[in-house]
């Protein structure tokens, strides 16, 4: 099983980026225990913080992955584009979010992935990239 962790726009600074919503933790160090809970599936990471990047590697991802853990960050709330692509591509997408995005601004409570996806995990920490690798293992 192989598995892409997609992250958008910001996600880079977690650890530092507001903290008290999306806690201490860099995504580098969670993704290292990631890899060490799931060593029998094949993990990877991309993270950009750019539209169109993020497109390319969803199509990408469509020829090399069984699935895709998507967090789409602010692009969530704005992007038909990504939307799109999640539709387009021929393999599962789960939604992922750090922080309960219904109980923030209401820009937040709109997504443009949502209806594109597998399924959707919200407000868990980082614990949500977890809850979503399982989706795809636990039948
Ligand atoms: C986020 C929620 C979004 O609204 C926000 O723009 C982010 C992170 C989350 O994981 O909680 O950058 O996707």
């Amino acid at each position: 099983m192989k598995i892409l962790i997609i992250n958008g726009p910001n996600l880079n600074l977690l650890g530092t980026r507001e903290p008290d919503t999306y806690g201490t933790e860099s995504f580098e160090e969670y993704f290292s225990k990631l890899q060490f809970k799931f060593r029998d599936t094949e993990l990877s990471y991309y993270q950009s913080n750019i539209e169109g990047e993020l497109i390319d590697r969803l199509q990408q991802a469509g020829k090399e992955f069984d699935g895709v853990v998507l967090n789409a960050a602010a692009y969530t709330h704005t992007s038909v584009g990504i939307g799109d692509a999640v539709k387009a591509i021929g393999i599962p997408v789960v939604e992922v979010h750090i922080s309960n995005t219904f109980s923030r601004e209401n820009f937040r409570h709109t997504s443009f992935i949502s209806p594109n996806a597998k399924g959707v995990i919200i407000g868990f920490g980082l614990q949500s990239y977890d809850l979503g690798i399982q989706s795809f293992l636990k039948k």
